[in-house]
């Protein structure tokens, strides 16, 4: 097939490349000068046409993936200006992992690191292994992601593999790889391959995605040899018009069928994108798990969309209708969580979550996880260490800038960049095997680059992490914050190195590095660690300089401006504030007391305005003119809480009953237990201060709660309905769902994060009752003041939206007197969430289908399941409230969207008057 001199070129070059791209440093000193003219190999003319009679036997021979056949085979060597191939070491055994597995003939290097076990075979090498391998990747570290079985394919089937094209086009044909290299010219790219689960190992450690955990070595760079996928189309001519898409279908056989995708026709006739169709990378035949003997090649999108084992090429008016097309490469919104994007099948088919160019990235290879360096404080001798790691981008945009901090993300300093592929650039290579390695016109860039930052060894002693963002040329930019969202592609927010310095016995310093994780299911990193201390590892702060810097972090925005100042906790009588000095004015907001003195020179309204309100509560005044600049510069000044004046202090009980709440007056309760209910929500009990003090709540009526937040210092407050029997005495209890922060909701639930900071013995304060709605008991409520009798009452809940419905479902229900009929439904994501689910049950196993007709939804799909599945809507309502009567009413509780968007409206359409019969807790 081949002449017999390119065969000896070939095996000769497998000796002279040894080593040449063993690190990238050691490319860095490789010869740079091109040589000015045009290079080509002597057998080869200059014109295309001569040019694909020469390559029709330029198949790499054997034409055979180098691990099953010749395995001390290497690619034909590369001119010394040029990145040079790297050494071939293709195993030559089946490993033990995959002798029980279909793939028990695909021989695989062993120190790959397996990301889903046994099979299928995915897998990265370990990421300093794969950078001290350089620019090109060998086959042997390529990272591979397969979805199911390797197909089997021998040499008489690859002699007779086709590839078909077909569909709306104006010649369909079928092509042998021998007719492809035949009729196209064949041509020769270096693209970078990235999974578009790179780096999803961080986002699993935050919160558990659909994916399995890539480290951040999912991604490598291969010369890939083929022919231009623009010259087939142009060859087959797409019907104008009607052909909008080029479809391609795999040869692997997966339970839902090929894997196969698509691409725009206009992408994929457009040369600049460079699509391929290509059977070797790296100058040798494609490896079985790389899509051995042909596959596509898509630069600057992610891996996904280069089909291996390529069978089909439709031309169509749709898009890809393979499963995978839709099924996998998404990006779905943060908010979407994994059992819900399982269940709802129309996140899969929208169009705006699907992934096709990658994103910028960057990640630090030196120092290396665990690597240690001893810092030498004798020497005269400033050292420094280099820090070196790997960026790219997506779309065929330039990797702009790299940055490094120092300092936790404080101050950035550029990296400086190598380019290896603009080398390709200087000057086109031609030969048989490669075909034209022709850069010299492109403005692409489809390769990952290098980046260094020499750092010395004392500013490093000093640092407690570094971390690494870069910018690509339409400036897309690694954020700070991570975008988790249930499929965990796409990962790249800063890629942050944890520093650890100790000191040894002789004296030496020694600093040990930690990446954030390690690929597949290897324990460690600092992402682990400080995951089980407790910490928010989506704000991730390093040792004793980052305590520092939390404050400074995030900045509270206006509302969650915090008005006082850590710390203070003087009170401030009436009487003590009334008698200060006008002219050292004190001012209160939001009932704290601040001294504006040290201010009067500087505040940009003038010092007049503060002496104004000396001695007032300028809160009103206050709010209305402050941004939340004003705020924050507010809390410097805070000196105490106003409390009332001693001589007016009431006693703690004031009522003639002895109950506890008053409603114009804050009092303390002291939590004395706290009870988990279910993943999410907590029981908290809070004792009153006399063991048989009734709380003096009545039904259907609601309490405000006061905290000050552990952390911030704010003070915060919201309504609850306490879950507490009625008639208990001592104590109050409530079920409050904790919304923590996480990558998804960042700053977490303002007041449930200050629950879940309270410890036994804290206190919060309570007010109340406050609400517009009592239930009297004896079918009788009384609602804004009119006293009603009610003999049919709808519930409807959301969540943890049950604690004020339950109030007057126990009372109802518990009057065995009264006629009065319940209908109650509560709303919930999955089974888990549904709280007071074993009471709620009990009540309607008491009182039956006669009295209390109960009904669940979930929005999440269960396994078995008697109730309805989907979220509460007009069908729901129909069914489960009751009609619409002079003494009936309806009770809501949940979120605002619900109630507007689906209750109202819903009961408007059954015929209840939402003015006159809804009571909105
Ligand atoms: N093509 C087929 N036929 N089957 C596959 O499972 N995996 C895709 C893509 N092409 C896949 C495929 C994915 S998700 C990626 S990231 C790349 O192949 C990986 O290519 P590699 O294994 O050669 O690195």
């Amino acid at each position: 097939m081949i002449p017999k001199p390119l065969v000896e070129q070939i095996s000769r070059s497998s000796s002279s490349s040894l080593d040449t791209n063993s690190s990238f440093s050691e490319f860095d000193s490789v010869a740079t000068t091109p040589p000015t003219s045009f290079t080509t190999s002597p057998s080869l003319g200059g014109t295309p046409d001569s040019m694909y009679h020469e390559f029709q036997d330029s198949l790499p021979v054997p034409f055979f993936p180098a691990s099953l056949d010749q395995s001390e085979r290497n690619g034909p060597q590369l001119p010394q200006y040029l990145p040079q191939l790297p050494n071939n070491v293709t195993p030559t055994e089946v490993a033990k992992q995959d002798l029980g597995t279909p793939d028990n003939w695909v021989n695989r290097n062993p120190e790959l690191v397996r990301l889903t076990g046994k099979h299928p075979f995915n897998s990265e090498a370990p990421l300093g292994v794969l950078f001290e391998a350089g620019f090109l990747t060998p086959a042997h570290l390529h990272f591979v992601r397969n979805h199911g079985a390797v197909p089997q394919v021998n040499h008489e089937m690859a002699a007779k593999w086709t590839i078909r094209v077909y569909g709306l086009v104006e010649q369909e044909i079928t092509f042998t790889l021998q007719e492809l290299q035949e009729r196209f010219p064949v041509v020769t790219l270096p693209v970078t391959l990235a999974c578009a689960g790179n780096r999803r190992k961080e986002q699993n450690v935050v919160q558990k995605t659909l994916g399995f955990s890539w480290g951040a070595a999912g991604v490598s760079t291969a010369l890939w040899t083929g022919v231009y996928l623009a010259d087939i189309l142009d060859y087959v001519k797409p019907i104008r018009r009607q052909a909008k898409y080029v479809v391609f279908e795999g040869g692997d056989n997966l339970p839902n069928g090929p894997y196969g995708t698509s691409q725009r026709l206009s992408w994929a006739a457009n040369k600049d994108r460079g699509m391929l169709i290509a059977w070797a990378m790296n100058g040798l035949p494609l490896e079985p798990d790389h899509g051995f003997p042909v596959r596509v090649i898509v630069p600057g999108q992610i891996g996904g969309r280069s089909v291996k084992w390529l069978r089909h090429i439709e031309i169509s008016d749709r898009e890809s209708q393979h499963h995978l097309h839709f099924w996998d490469n998404k990006m779905l919104p943060t908010q979407v969580m994994p059992d819900q994007a399982r269940a709802e099948k129309h996140w899969w088919y929208d169009p705006r979550y699907i992934i096709t160019d990658l994103n910028v990235n960057s990640a630090i290879a030196r120092p290396d996880h665990n690597e240690k360096l001893y810092i030498d404080k004798t020497s005269d001798i400033i050292a420094s260490y280099p820090v070196r790691g790997y960026a790219y981008a997506g779309g065929g945009r330039r990797v702009t800038r790299v940055e490094i901090s120092l300092d936790q993300g404080e101050t950035w300093t550029l990296a400086n960049i190598k380019y290896p592929e603009d080398l390709f650039r200087e000057a086109c290579h031609q030969d048989s095997v490669y075909g034209s390695l022709d850069l010299t016109e492109r403005d692409t860039s489809f390769c990952w680059c290098f980046w260094t930052f020499d750092v010395s060894h004392d500013i490093l002693a000093s640092c407690d992490a570094l971390m690494v963002r870069a910018m690509d040329e339409s400036l897309g930019f690694q954020q700070r914050d991570m975008y988790w969202h249930a499929l965990g592609m796409m990962n790249n927010w800063w890629f942050r190195v944890a520093i650890h310095k100790t000191v040894n016995d002789d004296g030496k310093i020694v600093l040990q590095f930690e990446h954030p994780t390690l690929a597949g299911t290897a324990p460690g990193g600092w992402m682990e660690r400080m995951k089980v201390a407790g910490e928010d590892i989506t704000k991730p702060v390093f040792g004793e300089n980052g305590k520092d810097l939390r404050p400074r972090a995030p900045k509270p925005q206006s509302d969650d401006v915090c008005l006082t100042k850590p710390g203070v906790n003087r009170k401030i009588t009436l009487e003590e504030f009334k008698a200060q000095n006008h002219q050292q004015p004190w001012f209160v907001v939001n009932g704290e007391v601040y001294d504006g003195t040290p201010f009067l020179k500087d505040h940009p309204g003038g010092g007049d305005s503060i002496l104004l309100v000396a001695g007032e509560d300028a809160s009103e005044d206050f709010f209305a003119i402050h941004s939340a600049e004003g705020k924050i510069k507010l809390a410097e000044y805070h000196i105490g809480t106003l409390v009332p004046s001693i001589t007016q202090e009431k006693p703690i009980i004031t009522h003639s009953d002895g109950s506890f709440l008053e409603r114009s007056r804050w009092k303390c309760v002291r939590l004395c237990d706290i009870k988990q209910i279910n993943h999410d929500s907590y029981l908290y009990r809070f004792a009153l201060p006399e063991a048989d003090q009734p709380l003096g709540l009545p039904v259907g009526q609601h309490v405000f709660v006061r905290l000050r937040r552990q952390d911030t210092g704010e003070m915060v407050q919201r309504a609850y309905t306490p879950v507490s029997q009625q008639g208990a005495v001592g104590f109050i209890d409530f079920l409050i769902k904790l919304y923590l922060p996480s990558a998804l909701t960042p700053t977490g639930g303002k007041m449930t994060t200050g629950f879940h900071q309270l410890r036994l013995g804290d206190s919060v304060e309570l007010k109340g009752p406050l609400g517009s709605f009592i239930w009297e008991g004896q079918s009788t409520a009384l609602w804004k003041e009119v006293r009603m009798t009610v003999k049919e009452v709808g519930m409807i809940c959301g969540g943890s939206g049950i604690t004020p419905i339950l109030q007057v479902l126990r009372s109802i229900l518990q009057n065995t007197e009264t006629e009065t009929r319940v209908w109650l439904i509560s709303a919930n994501k999955t089974e888990q969430d549904i709280l007071c689910r074993e009471e709620l049950d009990t009540l309607f196993a008491t009182h039956g289908m006669e009295r209390f007709k109960l009904h669940y939804t979930l929005s999440v799909m269960p396994g078995v399941w008697p109730y309805s599945v989907g979220r509460l809507n007009d069908v729901l309502l129909a069914e489960h409230m009751p009609r619409p009567s002079d003494h009936g009413l309806i009770l809501v509780c949940g979120p605002d969207a619900m109630i507007s968007h689906t209750v109202k409206p819903g009961l408007q359409n059954m015929g209840w008057d939402v003015e006159k019969s809804l009571v909105v807790f």
